[in-house]
C-alpha cells in the first residue's frame, strides 16, 4: 500500500475498495462510512520527517526512538503548524512504536489534548473519544471531562489492575503483557505517560515490536494466523473491582458508543492492520486475549502460548524505558504491548492518557513492515 497525504474530507470508499474490502475475511473491517468504528483514512500516511530536526536516538533497529533535547511536546501543541507537526507525530510514533522524550513541561490537561489530537489528525473515527477504563474512579462528569488516569504503585497494589493481585493468577511479569484495553470492542490507539514519582531503581517500562515479531514466522503460519479471531477478555475487572469496593464502569459508554454494559470482552483479528502505516501487527497479548476463536481448546492453548513466548523471548524486538522525573513516552496500542517491570516497593506514580482508534481489522492488502520499509527505501 503506497502512503498517501490525509484527505480532512469525509471519505467515501470507491466501488473498487468495496468489492476489495467484500473479499476480507469476517466482519471487519466495518462498514465504511457509518460505523462509529471505522477508521475514516483513505490509505495510510506518509511521515514528511518534520520531527527529525530534534536531537533523538533509534532506541533499537527494531522499536523506539528517544529525543533527546530540547524538544517539549507542550511547544508543538501550541505551534502555527501544529496540525503539521501532530500527523507526523502520530505517524512517527505508529512507525516505531514508541518515542520517548524528557523533561517535559506537558500538564496532565494538556496531554488529554495532545492524545485527542493524534487521533483525529490520523483517521480516528469521529465517535471515538478518550478512553475510559471500566474500573474508574465514580464520578458522573466523566463521560463530558474524560480526566488523565493517575497511576500509582500503592494504588496498583490495592488491586483493580492487570496484575490481578487477588485472583489466582501467574505471578511472573510477564503476565502483565498488554495492549490497553484490547479486551473493549474499540480498543486504545495513542496513549502517553508521563512519570512524576518514581523508586531510585527499578520501575521501567517495556515494549515488544507486535510488526516485526511476525518475521519470526514462517509465511505459510503468518497466513494462517491472518484467517483467525481472538477474544479478548478482562471480565475479571468485575472482581477486582468488588474486592476494592468499586463498581465497573457499566453505566456509561466508555469512549465509543460500541464500548458500553458490563461484557468486557470483543473478539478481535489476530493479525491486525495499523490504518496509519498500513503494517500488519500481532493483535493478542497475555494480560487480555483469552481464546483463539473458532479452534479447539487445545489449539487455541498451543497457538496462544506460541504467540505469547514470540513476544517474550525475541528481545531484538523489545525496548526497556529507564524513567526520569518528567519523561514521557508516547505509543501506539495497535502494534505493539507494554508492561511495567514491577521490581518496586516504593510510591512510583504518573499521569496517563489514552485515546481510543477504530474497531481492529485485517486488511489483506496490508503488508510486513521490513516489505513497507524496503519500498519506501528507508531504515527505520
Ligand atoms: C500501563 O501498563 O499502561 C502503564 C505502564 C507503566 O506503568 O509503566
Amino acid at each position: 500500500m503506497a502512503p498517501i497525504a490525509v484527505s480532512t474530507e469525509t471519505y467515501t470508499s470507491t466501488p473498487a475498495e468495496q468489492s476489495r474490502t467484500l473479499k476480507l475475511r469476517g466482519p471487519s473491517p466495518p462498514e465504511r462510512v457509518s460505523s462509529p468504528g471505522r477508521n475514516t483514512l483513505p490509505g495510510p500516511l506518509a511521515y514528511t520527517g518534520l520531527l527529525d530536526k530534534y536531537p533523538h536516538f533509534e532506541s533499537t533497529p527494531a522499536i523506539g526512538r528517544e529525543f533527546t533535547g530540547d524538544l517539549q511536546l507542550s511547544a508543538l501543541l501550541n505551534a502555527p503548524n501544529a496540525d503539521a507537526l501532530l500527523r507526523d507525530l502520530a505517524v512517527l510514533v505508529s512507525r516505531r512504536g514508541v518515542c520517548f522524550f524528557r523533561g517535559q513541561d506537558l500538564s496532565p490537561e494538556d496531554m488529554m489534548v495532545l492524545a485527542r489530537r493524534l487521533g483525529e489528525l490520523s483517521g480516528r473515527p469521529k465517535a471515538s473519544n478518550m478512553c475510559i477504563h471500566p474500573v474508574s474512579e465514580y464520578t458522573p462528569e466523566l463521560v463530558d471531562q474524560p480526566k488523565p488516569q493517575v497511576i500509582s504503585a500503592s494504588r496498583q497494589n490495592k488491586g483493580g489492575g492487570i496484575r490481578r493481585v487477588h485472583d489466582d493468577v501467574s505471578r511472573w511479569a510477564s503476565v502483565a503483557w498488554h495492549s490497553d484495553v484490547s479486551f473493549e470492542k474499540v480498543p486504545a490507539d495513542y496513549s502517553m505517560l508521563k512519570i512524576n514519582q518514581l523508586p531510585e531503581t527499578g520501575g521501567d517500562t517495556i515494549w515488544v515490536d507486535c510488526y516485526g515479531i511476525l518475521e519470526k514466522m514462517s509465511p505459510s503460519f503468518l497466513e494462517y494466523l491472518e484467517t483467525l479471531k481472538c477474544t479478548h477478555d478482562a471480565n475479571f475487572f468485575h472482581a477486582e473491582a468488588e474486592k476494592m469496593g468499586l463498581k465497573v464502569r457499566d453505566d456509561i459508554e466508555r469512549g465509543n458508543p460500541l464500548n458500553k454494559g458490563t461484557d468486557l470482552s470483543a473478539s478481535h483479528p489476530v493479525i491486525r492492520t495499523n490504518p496509519v502505516t498500513g503494517w500488519k501487527a500481532l493483535f493478542v497479548n497475555r494480560g487480555f486475549s483469552k481464546r483463539i476463536d473458532g479452534v479447539t481448546k487445545d489449539e487455541s492453548d498451543m497457538i496462544m502460548n506460541y504467540i505469547n513466548q514470540i513476544g517474550m523471548h525475541n528481545f531484538d524486538h523489545q525496548v526497556r524505558f529507564r524513567w526520569e522525573k518528567g519523561s514521557i513516552a508516547l505509543w501506539d496500542n495497535r502494534s505493539t504491548w507494554h508492561s511495567a517491570t514491577f521490581d518496586y516497593d516504593e510510591e512510583r506514580c504518573g499521569d496517563r492518557a489514552s485515546g481510543l482508534g477504530e474497531v481492529p481489522f485485517y486488511d489483506p492488502n496490508s503488508e510486513l513492515k521490513s516489505h513497507g520499509l524496503k519500498r519506501e527505501g528507508v531504515k527505520f
